[in-house]
């Protein structure tokens, strides 16, 4: 099974961003997940296009972009225009998600859904055939360095059954760890976002050595 690694830029050094994209270019990370924050769906602000635009000027990987803001199908065309690859809008901000996802698709990007932790898979249940991804929240999002939530591991697994064999990558975001992630891949996730567990130490060294250890916990699984 593929288990993509997805560096969470949130936590990136932004005063030195163009040397943590750069470590992350030369690392087996396959995608950058870009978080974008509008301070109402989420009680913060993070980043929005001209930083991705120069994210995507330098990034030599997928773009991964969880939106985290309310009516996200008025920028869709945006987001494309700004580099995103996959476009995850969240269920709970979405009122006609099924246009949403065609549209995202209409754009030449993927389109995923991602899902708070208290957000039933069920509700996906009749656009199975409409998404790409599924990203399970397992943290309340809105903030980097949270604690991961034990109860999303039932919760891959079973979105995995309800998948049956479509081609959809499973990815969890929050609490990503060496500690956390053998369990989430071992119940089917297929994409892993880490932030801090990333950039914690603050230097292109240490950000090696925490990738490598989340890479060691789940070489083998
Ligand atoms: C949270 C964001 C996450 C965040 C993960 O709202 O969606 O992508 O950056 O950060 P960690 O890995 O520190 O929990
Ligand atoms: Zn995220």
């Amino acid at each position: 099974m593929s288990k993509i690694i997805a560096p969470s830029i949130l936590s990136a050094d932004f005063a030195h961003l163009g040397r943590d994209i750069e470590m992350i270019n030369q690392s087996d990370a396959a995608w950058f997940h870009v978080d974008v924050m509008d301070g109402v769906f989420v009680p913060n602000i993070s980043f929005g296009f001209p930083v991705m635009k120069s994210l995507k000027q330098h990034a030599q990987k997928t773009l991964d972009v969880h939106l985290m803001i309310v009516q996200p199908e008025r920028y869709i065309q945006e987001f494309a225009d700004a580099g995103a690859d996959v476009l995850t809008v969240h269920l709970e901000a979405s009122t006609h998600l099924h246009r949403t996802l065609q549209q995202i698709k209409a754009a030449g990007m993927k389109a995923g859904v991602a899902l708070n932790p208290h957000t039933s898979i069920y509700a996906l249940m009749d656009v199975l055939e409409d998404i790409d991804l599924v990203c399970l929240m397992s943290v309340n999002p809105g903030f980097g360095g949270q604690s991961f939530i034990p109860a999303v591991i039932e919760k891959i697994a079973r979105i995995r059954d309800m998948l049956g064999g479509r081609d959809v990558d499973i990815e969890v975001d929050g609490g990503i760890t060496p500690d956390t992630a053998p369990a989430v891949v071992k119940a089917g996730a297929t994409a892993l976002v880490a932030g801090s567990a990333v950039f914690k130490g603050g230097t292109v060294d240490s950000y090696r050595q925490n990738m490598q250890a989340i890479r060691d916990s789940v070489k083998d699984l």
